[in-house]
């Protein structure tokens, strides 16, 4: 099985050992954004609702959106939706208020079938969290379609091609997933 067909599982992050130490490593080293940074994120963000959203998130995850977003936009700098869907697409995460080691262990009792602390099940169900507060906040369609369906299999409504232009820019920055 490939490792795309696993993030389709609705399976949340890896839980490799490889995975988790990265993951720490990541969390514990992330920097907050700087001043060019946090001009470039703000640039993107169109409402209060979707700056708390952002912000709210911790430094790992703010850094994760935003490699993700410059990816996406590097191929196709026009398409200013999917340049925000990659940057919004994990922002239901913050909900769970987990860290490294809580969300790998959500993910290895979720893949078992057993239901942890309602934090384990917001983190596992953090596409949808995320759509539904997107959706509030106004965002456009492939905005909320891609943070809904992100570790699913691809909807009729995201073509091909931007389904596959997300999906590499997720898993190919630090904290994919
Ligand atoms: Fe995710
Ligand atoms: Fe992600």
């Amino acid at each position: 099985m490939s490792r795309g067909r696993d993030r389709h599982g609705d399976k949340g992050p890896g839980t490799r050992p490889f995975h988790l130490a990265a993951r720490l490593l990541e969390v514990t080293l992330a920097r907050p954004l700087g001043p060019g940074e946090q001009a470039e994120v703000a640039a993107l963000l169109r409402t209060g609702a979707e700056r708390s959203m952002y912000w709210d998130q911790p430094r790992a995850d703010q850094r994760h959106g935003l490699a993700a977003a410059r990816l996406v936009r590097s191929s196709r700098p026009r398409r200013t939706d999917l340049v925000r869907a990659a940057l919004l697409h994990d922002v239901g995460k913050h909900r769970a208020g987990l860290g490294p080691v809580g969300r790998s262990l959500a993910t290895i009792l979720g893949l078992l079938g057993i239901a942890g602390p309602a934090r384990f099940a917001d983190y596992l169900d953090h596409g949808r969290i995320a759509a539904r507060e997107l959706d509030r906040a106004g965002a456009e369609p492939l905005v909320i379609a891609f943070a809904l369906h992100h570790h699913r299999e691809r909807p009729e409504e995201i073509s091909r091609e931007d389904w596959d232009l997300l999906q590499s820019a997720d898993r190919a920055v630090l904290g994919g997933g």
